[in-house]
């Protein structure tokens, strides 16, 4: 799509939302990574939402083909395409949530810590777009090491004098979707009726199922609580080395970024009661600055932090094992942009 017809649909676009009475079916949403293994997928259902008026898509990369590909679906989001730094700054203007997929994905022997030496530099660029362009949206990270990149993020709208703690989100929902579809599966249960908070961060032991907080009540012998956390813990390793070097889980990641994305939307239109996991700044535990728990979402982000609620001795010792670990994730993001 060429730059003016572009410009003239972003202006369009302005227009109309100054004239609507309302918000609802106005929102723009900018995907940074639209074109890679997340970002296409995640555009596609984003696509689909009629809560979505403008799905601004932007990467370094093939971002034209994607987005000309994606308009031509007979939806009424409009598509836009942005690509290279100077178009940053247009695809950010006036979003009401930014998603941000952007990153390289794991090989099979590497941790998601590994990727900190790429991914730390593209997330804080995109993080300072955001800071500049785009101050009151919502920010959903995606970008690999979660338990890193998220204080990055703060860290950069901190430096920039906008920083809203409510409006920060490392995307979590993959744990609780895994988690939710290997209970249902162990237990022989309808998945659609199963539903399983997972606190604390995004890697390895920082991933804590609750499963004593299963919904329906569930019963597991130790056998089968140590199996299933394990299992859920290294659910993104099971995907990566399934795909042997070709990167990692980005359908199952496209869902439930895209659960994440519409729970939000639908919150900051008014709806009432709609929960969701996510990593934030939180209190809930004192060595920790950042941690994942049910947060009650509503017109300006977090209504309502649930924290850990009444946990079994097991998940106890879980959250123990985790707090050196998720702590020295945390710290490196704030010293990353501190030093950097
Ligand atoms: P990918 O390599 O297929 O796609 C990444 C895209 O980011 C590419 O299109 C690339 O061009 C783009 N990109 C790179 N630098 C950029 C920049 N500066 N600005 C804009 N775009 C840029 O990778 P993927 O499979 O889509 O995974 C992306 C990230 O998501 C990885 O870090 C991965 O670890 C992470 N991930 C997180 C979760 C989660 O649960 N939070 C789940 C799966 C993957
Ligand atoms: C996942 O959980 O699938 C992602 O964090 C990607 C990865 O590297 O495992």
């Amino acid at each position: 799509m060429c730059t003016f017809i572009r410009r003239m649909r972003i202006s369009h676009l302005n227009t109309a939302r100054w004239l609507s009475t309302s918000r609802t079916n106005n929102m723009k949403v900018s995907v940074l990574g639209a074109a890679g293994g997340i970002g296409q997928p995640l555009s596609l259902l984003l696509k689909q939402s009629p809560l979505i008026s403008h799905l601004a898509l932007y990467d370094i990369v093939n971002t034209p083909g994607v987005a000309a590909d994606l308009s031509h679906i007979n939806t009424s989001t409009i598509v836009t395409s942005h690509t290279e730094s100077p178009e940053l700054y247009h695809c950010l203007k006036d979003a009401d949530l930014v998603v941000i997929p952007a990153g390289v994905p794991r090989k099979p022997g590497m941790t998601r810590d590994d990727l900190f030496t790429t991914n730390a530099s593209i997330v804080k660029h995109l993080a300072t777009g955001c800071a500049e362009h785009c101050p009151n949206a919502f920010i959903c990270i995606i970008a690999n090491p979660v338990n890193s990149t998220v204080p990055i993020t703060a860290e950069v709208f901190k430096d920039n004098g906008v920083y809203n703690p409510k409006k920060i989100f490392g995307v979590t929902t993959l744990d609780i979707v895994r988690a939710n579809t290997f209970v249902a599966v162990s237990k022989d249960l309808d998945v659609n009726q199963v539903s399983i908070p997972v606190v604390g961060g995004h890697a390895g032991v920082t991933i804590l199922p609750l499963l004593s907080q299963a919904k329906p009540t569930v019963n597991f012998s130790n056998e089968e609580l140590t199996t299933l956390t394990t299992r859920i813990q290294n659910a993104g390793t099971e995907v990566v080395e399934a795909k042997a070097g070709q990167g990692s889980a980005t359908l199952s990641m496209a869902y439930a970024g895209a659960r994440f994305v519409f729970s939000l939307l639908r919150a900051a239109q008014g709806e009432r009661g709609i929960s969701e996991c996510a990593f934030v700044e939180s209190t809930v535990v004192p060595e920790l600055p950042y941690f994942s728990t049910p947060l009650l979402l509503g017109k300006e982000g977090i209504a309502q932090n649930f924290g850990l609620g009444k946990l079994s001795d097991f998940e106890k010792k879980g959250l123990e094992a985790l707090i050196p670990e998720l702590s020295k994730n945390i710290e490196k993001g704030i010293r990353f942009n501190k030093f950097e």
